[in-house]
């Protein structure tokens, strides 16, 4: 049994956004980035599912969201496998969950945390709330459904979401360094208390806008670097174009990264 996963996520449809002065979101290149992407999927990868980590638009305004959004989902319609999203950040400011529910087009979800079985797998979707400047939480409620969630099956799971649950040391990353409080979710210990309860075999997430990976107790926790990222210091740049490949089987966990920062993870079930 092997089940192939593809990741992509920070598309940022919208904008030119710079930060500290510098070119930083290629969001100009967005669509066609897009494109690209739903070709390789459709021609080399063949995925059985791609899974949209969120921040689908760089935010500007509610009707400029909304089609922005409907534009970016259209487009990652266009790969032949399942397609599943999660709420980012940025597409929560204007808009609100009814709108990314309705561009979604999958009337059996009703609510951005939800969860599917694909191929002997669980698949967990979070919806983490980024207060700004404040903080990143799931909430009570949240953490409640999840529980009984994990314990209503016991199928390995994978966890999407798209702000972090690991500790990143996050020295070095250009948007978050010295701001955890932005970027990894408050509840993260009690969130990995009950992953490591339940089957859970990878946690994945995008907002970091670069690739990362730890290890906690056995359970990989990947961050997915933006599509749009700039890799280099300043305009005219150069993207990320990055998007993951994952191979799952009931052993092994095999991660590749594809893009201009390539990178491969494998990481086996403690025996
Ligand atoms: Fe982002
Ligand atoms: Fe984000």
């Amino acid at each position: 049994m092997e089940l192939v996963l593809a990741l992509v996520t920070d598309l940022h449809f919208g904008p030119e956004a710079s930060f500290g002065g510098k070119l930083r979101k290629l969001t100009a290149a967005a669509p066609s980035l897009a494109r690209a992407f739903v070709s390789r999927m459709n021609d080399v990868v063949r995925p059985d599912l791609v899974v949209n980590l969120g921040d689908d638009i760089e935010d500007e305004g509610l009707e400029e969201d909304r089609a922005r959004y409907t534009s970016c989902v259209d487009t990652l319609r266009g790969a032949r496998a399942e397609l599943f999203h999660v709420a980012g950040n940025h597409d929560l400011v204007y808009m609100r969950p009814p709108d990314l529910l309705a561009a979604w087009r999958r009337p059996e979800i009703t609510s951005l945390n939800y969860s599917f079985e694909l191929g002997g797998f669980r698949f967990v979707v979070l919806h983490t709330r980024e207060k700004k400047d404040v903080e990143v939480t799931v909430g009570e409620a949240q953490i409640r459904w999840l529980a009984a969630e994990l314990a209503a099956s016991r199928a390995p799971t994978v966890i999407l979401m798209h702000h972090s649950a690991a500790e990143q040391d996050l020295r070095g990353n250009r948007w978050f360094e010295g701001s955890p409080h932005i970027c990894l979710v408050k509840e993260r210990r009690e969130l990995r208390a009950l992953f490591r309860q339940h089957d859970v075999r990878a946690v994945f997430n995008g907002h970091l806008h670069w690739n990362h990976l730890d290890v906690i107790e056995g359970i990989p926790y990947v961050t997915l670097q933006s599509l749009i990222e700039n890799v280099d210091e300043d305009a005219p740049g150069r993207p990320a174009a990055a998007h993951a490949v994952v191979r799952l089987t009931p052993a092994r966990v095999v991660v590749e990264i594809e893009g201009a920062e390539r990178s491969r993870y494998q990481i086996d079930r403690a025996s």
